[in-house]
């Protein structure tokens, strides 16, 4: 299979490499980005570019994705309320994130295995997220390593990690980042066990992923992307493969195997005493949580809920943000992400107390449709609807954002 698979790659490679020199630009994704006026348009064009498996993989989430959806449909629930008579003929739009100055309020969140929508990874998503003026989050389960991101995409990082039941192999990892000038450690706490996702079981979606009749079905009718994937190297976990940690099982069984499920307060103050930089904790819900969290030496708190690819039924994290604000009462930043597609909902995010966004998903739409200009133009779309929203609002910069600018629907 794998040999036929080889075979149809070259074909294809060879095809594209005879069409017109406009026709290859096309298929390449660089013209189709261009095209593209918002992140729903961003989703459609990525899964015609995108092999099933693979879509599904990305825009997936646990159970029926109750919780995916509310992400999103809460934001719909809150009302901007637009203010007149204020000069927005410049809107700021800079702020800070752990001190450090960044262009939009918007980062990009800690993804795995992105190798599998395009060989560039998670390194097309640093290098455009830098272009922006902002920075990214590496995760560990990246399928470019640590050292390779770095290299080849300079610019501020953070490192998110989970908690392995081999406290060595944690360690090292915190060394590597250290090494790699990572400027903050993410604590990502909501995965102690794998998820039910019930697309990546019917597709079955696998690590490594395989060449099933199935994903060349899928993949024959998108040949931009077959053909990247069978002429690219082997897609693996490039950081902890390295380790020795990544073996030809699927992810479920990779991470109820590897995950420490036991982890409690006191790993917590164990990353505090690896780790002299700023911690943020992913994956809070609960607002004893996250001042449990900041007690026990916590920088930041990312609110979020895996982008409802871990507990469905767990709530919106725009539900979420107030009440963790407030039981954090400024001692440390609080972040939100899950369910941005506007730069309004950005907006909204930022007015009820959100230091920043990181957005997951549509970053990947981009990178499936057109590599690093596919995510270039995510970041662009989202940055100018905040913009535009902000100036129709009447609201001329991030900082001046709080609560007085939402109002809940029929509240
Ligand atoms: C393909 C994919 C892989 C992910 N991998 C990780 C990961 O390795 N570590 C992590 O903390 N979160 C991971 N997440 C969750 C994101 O960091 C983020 O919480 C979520 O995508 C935000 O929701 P959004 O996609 O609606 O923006 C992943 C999400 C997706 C879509």
């Amino acid at each position: 299979m794998n040999e036929f698979a080889r075979l149809l790659g070259r074909q294809l490679s060879q095809d594209l490499r005879a069409l017109p020199p406009t026709a290859a630009r096309w298929l390449s994704g660089s013209a189709r980005v261009a095209r593209v006026g918002n992140i729903a348009e961003m989703r459609a064009a990525a899964r015609r570019a995108l092999p099933k498996v693979i879509f599904d993989f990305v825009d997936g989430a646990a159970g029926d994705e109750v919780t995916a959806a509310r992400n999103q449909s809460d934001f719909a629930r809150l009302e901007l309320r637009p203010r007149v008579f204020v000069d927005v003929g410049e809107v700021e739009l800079g702020t800070t994130v752990l001190g450090r100055r960044v262009a939009l309020p918007l980062l990009g969140a800690p993804m795995g295995l992105l190798g599998l929508v395009h060989p560039d990874g998670e390194v097309a998503l640093a290098r455009a997220l830098h272009g922006a003026g902002s920075l990214y989050t590496l995760s560990a389960m990246a399928s470019r390593s640590i050292e390779e991101v770095a290299a080849e995409a300079p610019g501020p990082m953070w490192f998110q990690l989970y908690v392995w039941r081999d406290r060595g192999l944690v360690r090292a990892l915190v060394d590597r980042a250290r090494g790699a000038g990572h400027e903050a450690l993410v604590l990502t706490v909501d995965v102690p066990a794998a998820a039910g996702r019930d697309r990546d079981r019917r597709n079955g979606f696998g690590l490594p992923p395989r060449v099933t009749l199935r994903t060349l079905a899928g993949g024959a009718v998108r040949p931009t992307w077959s053909t990247r994937f069978v002429r690219s190297p082997r897609v693996r976990m490039g950081t902890v493969a390295a380790d020795g940690a990544a073996n030809a099982v699927a992810i479920t069984r990779y991470v109820n195997e590897q995950f420490d499920p036991t982890v409690t307060w006191d790993d917590l103050t164990w990353f505090r005493e690896l780790w002299e930089g700023p911690i943020l904790v992913k994956g809070v819900l609960d607002e004893r949580d996250a001042r449990a969290a900041v007690d026990r030496g916590a920088d930041g708190i990312i609110v979020s809920n895996h982008g409802g690819r871990q507990l469905d039924h767990a709530p919106s994290t725009i539900g979420a943000l107030p009440a963790i604000v407030e039981a954090v009462g400024g001692d440390a930043e609080v972040y939100l992400d899950g369910g941005i597609r506007r730069g309004s909902d950005v907006m909204k995010a930022l007015a009820a107390g959100a230091r920043a966004c990181l957005v997951g998903r549509p970053l990947v739409y981009g990178l499936g449709v057109g590599g690093e200009a596919g995510v270039a133009r995510v970041v662009t779309l989202l940055r100018e609807e905040l913009r535009t929203a902000m100036t129709l609002a009447g609201c001329p910069s991030v900082a001046s954002l709080d609560g007085t600018w939402l109002r809940a629907r029929g509240g």
